[in-house]
């Protein structure tokens, strides 16, 4: 959320004109990373005038940067559905199909992904894509398959790089460790997901590829809506 980034403005465009998708008494899931801060910023703002949604959030920091502005934060754990769940990507393509977690909550973005009846994806324009695959795919290992996963991922053409925080391995809210995997071409994105989850040992992956439903992309000319119309 820092003015510092060049892109502020377009991602809080991108948040604001999602959340006019929130309905009251929904239960909203709060996605991580700069762009989602707008998300929570925006609902926060809206609670205060009075709107009463619940929230579940993808990870410790939203959580607490939620509650912090006064948004009510359930415990996923409790819950099969979620209504809506609004969330930032690395990248998105033409069908929606998506690169997610260079923040490293990608495990429990999914979950909540898949627990919402719909998912909408917010992003300035430098994240909208012809094609996936320039940024890595963030896939989380247990850490006692780090070797192994890493070697099984290799084998399917990506060089996975374990991802550090300072001199020690990143840990994810879960303890997982996170490798950055990056494949020349991911060939068939929806293929490559069902190859990355079949590894033992990994925990997800930031590959999207069914779970999106529409994307608000804000770029200079003003927000251009993705996908089909919200029922
Ligand atoms: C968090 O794990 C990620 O999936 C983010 O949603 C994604 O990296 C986009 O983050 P920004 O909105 O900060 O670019």
């Amino acid at each position: 959320m820092s003015d510092a980034d060049p892109a502020a403005a377009l991602k809080r465009a991108a948040a604001e004109a999602a959340l006019d998708e929130v309905a009251p008494g929904m239960i909203v899931g709060l996605g991580t990373g700069s762009t989602a801060a707008f998300v929570i910023a925006g609902l926060a703002a809206r609670v205060r005038a009075g709107l009463r949604v619940r929230t579940v959030a993808t990870s410790m920091a939203t959580a607490r940067l939620a509650a912090a502005q006064g948004v009510v934060v359930a415990d996923m754990a409790d819950l099969a559905q979620i209504d809506l769940a609004i969330d930032g990507v690395d990248e998105i393509d033409a069908a929606l199909r998506a690169i997610k977690g260079r923040g490293g909550a990608l495990l429990r973005e999914k979950i909540v992904g898949r627990a919402a009846r719909r998912m909408i994806a917010v992003c300035d324009v430098s994240k909208r894509v012809e094609k996936l695959g320039a940024a890595p795919v963030p896939v989380e290992v247990l850490p006692f398959a780090r070797t192994a996963a890493a070697a099984a991922i290799a084998a399917l053409g990506a060089t996975p790089v374990l991802r550090r925080d300072g001199g020690k391995p990143w840990r994810s809210d879960q303890d997982g460790l996170i490798l950055d995997c990056r494949f020349g071409d991911l060939g068939d994105p929806a293929s490559l997901a069902a190859a990355l989850q079949a590894i033992p040992g990994v925990l997800g992956h930031g590959l999207f590829v069914g779970e999106i439903d529409a994307a608000y992309v804000a770029g200079p000319a003003g927000v251009t809506r993705l996908g089909a119309a919200p029922v």
